[in-house]
């Protein structure tokens, strides 16, 4: 049993092992029985200041299938941020509309700052370049769903480590499962030192490489992300590394026959098309992984399951 009834889920490191290993199983359930109407007395508030298609979406999703009502934004255009509300004081105003808060915004540390102004729980559905705890819930779900199992194994993660805020929120729960890291960047997108200090607290390995092929026969799960142009200070930088690594189907050939390639999606190139029919392609299963993933911390902050 654990108890994060009314707790905000901010960054990963807010939950244990054991809390997170909880909100798997739950969401195993949710996966064999969708149909759970346990939030019919409930609202949940959505509000995306940036864009979003997976993590609204199959929140919204979720809601629904729980049987609950939905209110928010898809973009801050139709909301009173536009005429400078600020976020504590929309925080505020959601709060009295809703059981929970669901919010993605474009800074660092909001969440964070929300959760502390906020009278109902905030989930964090990514802040900035910083944390997207339930991207990671939903990869720890697929992980330990095509692994059978989270301990040792090798994991590769691709391309944007420095601003993917996915892979900072996978590093830090995966340190908790003995894990050996492969980190494939270009230079000027290395994993920062604030994440990989993780690994060594953990006393784990972490092995970094700019070159994309040496790694894929050694990975168990090759994490593919995409080179987010939008997070650049400057667009020539972006130019420079935007294609460095493309994942074609050739390139599995050598891989291990238990291999599974996850992406956060949305991808743009780093993963060709031609991948998509090989069984070893798992990312459009990992988006849907994301709803049982949602309903579970859903109805775990809101009490109706523990
Ligand atoms: N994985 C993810 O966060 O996708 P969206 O940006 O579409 O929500």
């Amino acid at each position: 049993m654990i108890n994060i009834k009314n707790r905000s889920l901010v960054s990963i490191t807010d939950y244990s092992k054991e809390e997170i290993l909880r909100i798997l199983d739950i969401a195993e359930d949710f996966e064999v029985n969708q149909r759970q109407k346990i939030l019919s007395d409930y609202v949940v508030a959505t509000l995306f200041f940036e864009p979003s298609t997976r993590t609204r979406l199959s929140f919204e999703s979720a809601v629904q299938y729980l049987g609950g009502g939905i209110v928010g934004f898809a973009s801050p255009d139709v909301s009173s941020v536009t005429k400078g509300e600020s976020l504590k004081d929309t925080i505020l105003t959601v709060s009295n509309y809703s059981d929970l808060i669901v919010m993605r915004n474009p800074m660092d540390g909001s969440a964070r700052y929300a959760s502390e102004v906020s009278p109902v729980p905030i989930i964090n559905a990514g802040d900035g370049a910083n944390q997207h705890p339930t991207q990671c819930l939903l990869d720890l779900y697929s992980i330990r769903k095509t692994q059978g199992k989270l301990d040792h194994l090798n994991i590769a993660m691709v391309g944007d480590l420095k601003y993917g805020r996915t892979v900072h929120s996978l590093v830090q729960a995966l340190s908790l499962f003995n894990t050996t890291f492969h980190f494939v960047s270009p230079e000027s997108l290395k994993m920062p030192s604030s994440v990989k200090t993780w690994v060594k607290k953990a006393g784990l390995e972490y092995h970094q490489y700019t070159d994309f092929k040496e790694v894929i026969p050694k990975a168990d799960i090759l994490y593919m992300t995409r080179i987010q142009g939008e997070r650049f200070p400057d667009p020539l930088e972006y130019e420079k590394v935007k294609n460095a690594y493309i994942l074609d189907n050739a390139m599995l050939e050598n891989s291990k026959d238990s291999l599974k390639v996850l992406h956060p999606l949305p991808r743009v190139n780093e993963i060709n098309e031609d991948v998509d029919d090989n069984p070893k392609a798992y990312y459009f299963q990992q988006a849907q992984n994301g709803v049982y993933v949602r309903q579970a911390l859903i109805a775990a902050i809101l009490g109706l399951k523990e």
